[in-house]
């Protein structure tokens, strides 16, 4: 579905649903997800990992809409959740707690409470102080927690330094050196099942070579520690895997990963999880956007769409690429800057973008939005989170109503009742 837009750079459908008629009725912006593309995609990793005894662990922060999640999970996937907000998701989404796994470097005592009372497969622990609480919540309670530890492998992912999370400078995870010490001291947590190994070295990783170096240095270290008389039961390979944003990108499929992941765990008998995100679901979303008006500037041509960063932060915090498309088409003659209405100079779609001339109401569609984008969003400028559409075939749903005005200042309070702590 998606390649078929990115060649035509015409979704005037987006399967067979009719993308102006969407936007008149749902209005602008508007987040638009392929329901044929997920199930493509989920059910192309579960073929990729089919010889391996592997679990997706879907990472919920990448797009964590309802309708989404749901869908994800009747595909068979799990939930890799950072907060007590994402285990709610995954769990409302029909989600098995069995098949939840929690990451995240700041899991706060209430979040771990939710987490091991609803019974999660598994905590993914990334300091000695978030092991302790572990300990102190699961013996309270007289439970036992299961945890692998996430692991630090001091590898260069070669992405964005902002998305980058296996050097050793980064805050992500221990050093081996660290794990074998909490291995060595086990008994220390008798509430802890540490039976686990966890690694995500960096999101939107276009080239196999740093995961297949952190996979060798995490099977090595899983050797030594069944050696030892540690056996374990996961390992948990993180998620990372990218996706091409770009003509002329180059990411590498589902199938490559599989091999490379079988290769350097050949031999291992538990669990592999795999946690992606964005592989799943970015090229599954498109944000649907109309032209408010065409700006000559002083020195450059500016096109000021209606959706702005808030709802679409990845060009400006990670100056993203985004292809954008007219949906009437047209032979591309214009430079524009493509910019939103927001009042900051990083509300930037694109600079220099190639585009076809765009006059006031056209609609165009930003590409590759189907992750790390409605789920980032904000309503800075007091502007409302857009609504969400979930299409399959020629039909839609509505999967979010756009915010209104009333929600977004429902939490306000005026001061007038003043008390005393
Ligand atoms: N597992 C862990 C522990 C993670 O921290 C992440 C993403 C994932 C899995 C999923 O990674 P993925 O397969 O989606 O690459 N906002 C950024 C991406 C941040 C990723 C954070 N962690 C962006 O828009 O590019």
């Amino acid at each position: 579905v998606v390649e078929k837009h990115r060649r035509d750079g015409l979704p005037a459908t987006f399967d067979q649903v009719d993308l102006p008629a969407l936007a008149a009725r749902e209005g602008t912006p508007l987040y638009v997800y392929s329901a044929p593309a997920l199930r493509q995609r989920v059910r192309a990793l579960r073929q990729a990992l089919s010889g391996l005894n592997a679990g997706i662990r879907y990472a919920v922060k990448a797009n964590g809409n309802a309708a989404v999640l749901r869908l994800l999970a009747e595909e068979g996937a799990g939930a890799d959740i950072v907060s007590a907000g994402e285990l709610e998701r995954a769990l409302r989404a029909g989600i098995a707690a069995a098949d939840i796994v929690f990451s995240g470097v700041g899991k706060s005592d209430a979040e771990i409470v939710l987490a091991l009372e609803v019974g999660i497969g598994r905590f993914n622990i990334e300091s000695r102080a978030e092991l302790d609480s572990l300990q102190r919540i699961a013996a309270a309670r007289g439970l036992m927690a299961t945890a692998a530890v996430r692991i630090n492998p001091d590898v260069d992912a070669q992405t964005h330094a902002k998305i980058s999370t296996g050097k050793a400078e980064n805050k992500f995870g221990v050093s081996i050196a660290e794990a074998r010490g909490w291995f060595q001291a086990r008994a220390q947590w008798p509430n802890v099942r540490l039976d686990g190994l966890h690694m995500h070295i960096g999101s939107q990783l276009l080239s196999l070579a740093p995961v297949r170096e952190a996979l060798a240095r995490m099977a090595a270290f899983w050797k030594e520690l069944e050696a030892a008389g540690h056996p374990i039961a996961s390992i948990d390979v993180g998620g990372g895997l990218g996706v091409r944003y770009r003509e002329g990108e180059q990411a590498p499929d589902a199938r490559e990963y599989a091999a490379a992941i079988a290769q350097a765990l050949a031999g291992f008998g538990g669990r592999i999880l795999v946690e992606p995100g964005r592989w799943l679901v970015a090229e599954a979303g498109l944000l649907l956007s109309r032209v408010l008006l065409e700006k000559h500037g002083q020195e450059r041509r500016f096109l000021v769409l209606d959706a702005a960063m808030n709802d679409l932060l990845r060009p400006t915090l990670y100056d993203a690429w985004h292809d954008i498309v007219r949906i009437d088409g047209g032979q591309a003659s214009v430079r524009y800057d493509v910019v939103g209405p927001v009042c900051e100079t990083g509300d930037t779609f694109a600079t220099d973008r190639l585009l076809p001339p765009c006059a006031a109401g056209e609609l165009v569609a930003i590409l590759g939005a189907g992750a790390y984008a409605a789920s980032m969003g904000s309503t800075y400028n007091s502007r409302p989170l857009p609504a969400e559409v979930l299409v399959d075939g020629d039909r839609y749903a509505l999967v979010r109503r756009r915010q209104t005005l009333d929600e977004l200042l429902a939490a306000e309070l005026p001061a007038t009742e003043w008390r005393r702590t």
